[in-house]
């Protein structure tokens, strides 16, 4: 897939999301799961990548890739999974599936994080990394690839199509609701309402010394890497002004697709089977 047809893919997914619809299909569905931080997201695409429907909801069960809390994991996938049976109108028992890890997870961690998709009634057919996925979807087989996500920024280097570096920082989207949280004398939640909701002008220069800094950090690890552009994805980079921040830290070219927070889950879809 290049850039283009990834960012119609994932406008295409965002859509089905929003309106809870389904394209119709032909064939055997690939479904991606991905337990993130923030946000758990179930994503059906065809056999050829063409996005069918999905599904998307808030949940504090998984922290950075690790299960904290297993039983409402699997409840939620269970839940979810039915949501999404309804929109496709079809049964997905045993449906072929994928799910993804942060890079340099556990071994014991990433069997959880596909039990609880396999405890869901899916059959798990691969689970991959983060970065791979959206590579995936970017159509990118060089360069940094950042997720930016609820608890941790995930930091991947690829190379000829191969991941060849990645990291790990606790940096993300709660770290700037915290920020706004102190700067403006308000709760955690009302801090995350007004991020997503209140008008960039107003959010974004609060959040932008974290922004700054979490580009520092990234620039850091690319240090003695031939790296000459950054993909930044997750939740947390979908500031306009984002890249722009990040891209005068850091010196290097950075571009973001257009739904940031949809890559990784299109990604772990396109890759079940493999
Ligand atoms: N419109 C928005 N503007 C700013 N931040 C946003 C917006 N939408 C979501 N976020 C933030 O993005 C983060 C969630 O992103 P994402 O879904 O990529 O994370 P995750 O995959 O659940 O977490 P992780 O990858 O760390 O496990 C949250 O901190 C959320 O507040
Ligand atoms: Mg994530």
């Amino acid at each position: 897939m290049d850039w283009k047809s990834g960012n119609d893919a994932i406008l295409e997914m965002d859509e089905l999301i929003k309106q809870k619809k389904a394209n119709p299909y032909e064939g055997p569905l690939k479904i991606g799961v991905d337990l993130g931080t923030a946000n758990i997201v179930l994503c059906a695409v065809d056999q050829n990548n063409r996005p069918v429907a999905g599904v998307s909801r808030g949940a504090n069960v998984v922290r950075d890739g690790i299960v904290v809390d297993y039983l409402g994991a699997t409840k939620i996938v269970k839940e979810m999974k039915k949501e999404l049976e309804e929109i496709l109108g079809t049964d997905l028992d045993y449906a072929d599936a994928a799910t993804a890890i942060p890079p340099g997870i556990l071994e014991g961690n990433a069997k959880i994080i596909s039990n609880v998709v396999d405890a869901s009634n899916f059959k798990v057919t691969n689970v991959l990394d983060e970065p791979t996925a959206a590579a995936t979807v970017l159509g990118i087989e060089n360069g940094a690839v950042v997720d930016v996500g609820g608890g941790t920024t995930g930091i991947s280097i690829l190379k000829d199509g191969e991941v060849v570096f990645t990291a790990d920082e606790a940096t993300g989207g709660t770290h700037m609701s915290l920020v706004i949280a102190g700067n403006k004398k308000i709760s955690f939640e009302e801090a995350e309402e007004f991020k997503k909701s209140a008008p960039q002008e107003e959010v974004f220069p609060i959040v932008k010394p974290t922004v700054e800094k979490m580009a520092a950090i990234v620039h850091k690890y690319l240090q003695g890497h031939d790296v000459d552009t950054i993909y930044v994805v997750g939740g947390a980079s979908e500031f306009d002004r984002f890249e722009e921040v990040f891209e005068k830290e850091t010196g290097i070219k950075t571009i973001k697709p257009v739904e940031p927070l949809l890559v990784t889950p299109l990604g772990i879809a396109f890759n079940v089977n493999k």
